[in-house]
């Protein structure tokens, strides 16, 4: 142990009990604060809030929601998915693979895979790659659950996480990356982040990765403007959390949720519309923001992939296919690729 920390002198280890530790970054790398992205972000004729930023206390009990909502198909999918592919990945993983995720979960998804792992090892390693500290509590949760699992939460960016990875030890990884949370991304941001992760990966690890497929317009576009308005909550909620952290005075009723799919570009597009010729105040970010009525402020894509696409994706990124999993409808897919 003393070697490796010493091998990744950056980051700081927190010893919370015999099963569980993580690492942290020593010195905070010099970001921008929420107030400057949104300054820059809003004053602009095009104007947009990342995605990213939903995820507050509320935003994420809210995409808790949206995750067993009838209309929003891929969670309930994938984890289908993920219980055929129980009984294939013994063939690709041993006793000497650890559990690697991208973004910490207690969630069923998870859990299906521990299960794998647990009943194949006696003891069983997983380290979940988080920015948020939340990774220390959906740890302790899943140790009350599983015995035989030591976390490693590593509190970091994925890019960060991978990379301390790299450098702490040979074992092999099954990273994981559920959800088509990939689907954030730009095209372009897309490719190099999967070039950054095969970068970071060993010969022998595999990546796994979860990606909604194209479908019918309406199957999409329900999913995200369902019958009960909680995806509309949970876009509307962002601004609820710049007037709570920037002093900002976003009035909600002036905004409605707008979501449509992109044939073209193959993805969903989310927007607030402006609903009348308004100011608003955002003083942390110094901003008076003018939209007119009908102004988009853009907040997510979630692109949609065709399976040649994934393909060609992965390939080109300098993986090896090992094999596709779908459900019956083929709404969802999962991917398991190794390094080349
Ligand atoms: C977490 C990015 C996968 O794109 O489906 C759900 C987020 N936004 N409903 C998605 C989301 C609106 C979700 N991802």
């Amino acid at each position: 142990m003393s070697n490796t920390v010493q091998k990744n002198i950056d980051y700081k280890k927190y010893v919370v009990s015999s099963n569980l530790q993580y690492f942290k970054p020593h010195a905070t790398k010099i970001e921008k604060t929420f107030a400057e992205e949104i300054s820059s972000s809003l004053n602009n004729d095009s104007k947009s809030i990342h995605p990213k930023f939903f995820y507050d206390k509320k935003g994420s009990d809210l995409f808790e929601k949206i995750c067993s909502l009838p209309e929003y198909y891929p969670t309930r999918t994938e984890i289908t998915i993920l219980k055929k592919l129980q009984d294939d990945l013994d063939s690709y993983i041993d006793e000497s693979f650890r559990l690697v995720e991208l973004g910490s979960g207690t969630s069923v998804k998870t859990r299906l895979i521990l299960d794998i792992f647990t009943k194949l090892q006696n003891t069983t390693e997983y380290f979940p790659i988080d920015i948020s500290e939340i990774l220390t509590e959906s740890s302790e949760q899943l140790l009350k659950d599983y015995s035989g699992l030591h976390i490693t939460g590593i509190i970091d960016t994925y890019e960060g996480g991978l990379q301390f990875l790299k450098n702490f030890d040979d074992k092999k990884n099954l990273i994981i990356f559920l959800g088509s949370s990939f689907g954030n991304f730009s095209p372009n941001d897309g490719y190099k982040f999967l070039q950054k992760i095969n970068s970071t990966m060993k010969s022998g690890d595999l990546f796994l990765i979860g990606l909604d497929l194209v479908k019918d317009k309406q199957i999409l576009e329900s999913a995200y403007t369902d019958s009960q308005d909680v995806t509309a909550e949970f876009n509307l909620n962002v601004l609820s959390r710049i007037n709570d952290e920037l002093d900002a005075d976003f009035y909600l009723k002036n905004f409605a949720h707008h979501a449509i799919y992109n044939e073209e570009e193959q993805r969903i597009e989310m927007y607030l519309k402006s609903l009348v010729n308004q100011s608003v105040i955002i003083s942390k970010s110094n901003l008076l923001l003018n939209l007119e009525k009908d102004e988009l402020i853009h907040t997510e894509y979630s692109y949609k992939y065709k399976l040649s696409q994934i393909h060609e994706l992965l390939t080109s990124t300098g993986f090896e296919i090992k094999h596709t999993w779908l459900d019956d409808n083929q709404y969802f897919s999962l991917t398991l690729v190794s390094k080349n």
